[in-house]
């Protein structure tokens, strides 16, 4: 499959959030706002421009939420057109027409690589997207577009990577491997969330991946971890013995929303950077 042909992409959603209670306590982690749209607008937002639209999304319990947001809302669109409040019924309209968006339930919380198991049947026998419901990239190609023209030149999985630093190693599945050109690495290992000393390399995995069917098979051969989560990189770890995957060290900036610091963090970030909100912040900021 080639870019531009219709990938699919799965957004894993049914994290229980614990990190950020009591924020979380009755909505999802993924609909935490992030200057002005929640987490997961930005998700799909980055699939559309990469050209895709069909779109699974796996949630859990107490998740409704994401459901409704991206349905259409004929009182809130009555009410908006009454009160000629173009500008925002234009907004809530465009969210509706965005993508075909699909959701699968997962559940039990057994982990990412379960979540992604629970897609297969929706993906069937061609390559897709996996994008996490907590990361926004900002890039000026999207970042899953990248690593789907390096899928179709390698025809194998490829998965997004960036230099952690030490202390932050043992948060992230990190890889160990060559590095055969500019930002493509072949992997030789992934080791999912390693003590810094044990660790391959300071090349984390952050959460965008282009991954070829085999996944599901060697989804179905992980053995659940302390925890009893499948994780998505032992399977992959499972998946190398039979296939090449390919690391890439994306152009662009991705911004973690792994707990409340981070979040509020890359709200600051984002915030000074929009052209709505950044002047006037900085300007009222100085002030205090
Ligand atoms: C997951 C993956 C991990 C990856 C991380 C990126 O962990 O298991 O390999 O590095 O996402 O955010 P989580 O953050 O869900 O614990």
């Amino acid at each position: 499959m080639f870019a531009g042909e219709s990938m699919k992409a799965v957004i894993p959603a049914a994290g229980m959030g614990t990190r950020f209670l009591p924020l979380t306590k009755v909505q999802p982690k993924e609909m935490l706002p992030v200057v002005d749209k929640p987490v997961i607008q930005y998700v799909v937002e980055e699939a559309v421009n990469a050209g895709i639209t069909d779109i699974i999304i796996v949630t859990g319990r107490e998740k409704r939420a994401i459901e409704d947001h991206f349905d259409s809302s004929p009182e809130l669109e009555r009410v908006l057109r009454e009160r000629k409040k173009d500008d925002y019924l234009k907004r809530v309209k465009e969210i509706t027409s965005l993508a075909d968006i699909h959701y699968i339930r997962q559940k039990y919380p057994r982990g990412l690589g379960d979540a992604v198991y629970c897609a297969r049947h929706h993906i069937g026998n061609e390559s897709f997207a996996v994008m996490l419901g907590d990361t926004i990239n900002i890039s000026k190609v999207p970042v899953v577009k990248q690593l789907m023209t390096v899928h179709d030149e390698l025809d194998s999985s490829v998965i997004a990577v960036e230099k952690v630093t030490r202390d932050k190693i043992s948060d992230y599945g990190i890889i160990g491997g060559k590095m055969i050109r500019k930002r493509l690495y072949s992997i030789d290992e992934l080791v999912e969330k390693p003590d810094p000393a044990a660790a391959p390399s300071d090349l984390g995995i952050t959460g965008t991946y282009v991954l070829t069917p085999g996944i599901f098979d060697a989804i179905e051969r992980t053995e659940p971890d302390i925890r009893d989560e499948i994780q998505l990189t032992n399977a992959l770890s499972i998946l190398k013995k039979r296939e090449k995957i390919y690391g890439y060290a994306f152009e662009g900036r991705r911004y973690d929303i792994g707990d409340i610091y981070l979040w509020m963090k890359v709200n600051l970030e984002l915030t000074l950077k929009s052209s709505k909100y950044g002047q006037r912040l900085k300007r009222e900021m100085k002030v205090m």
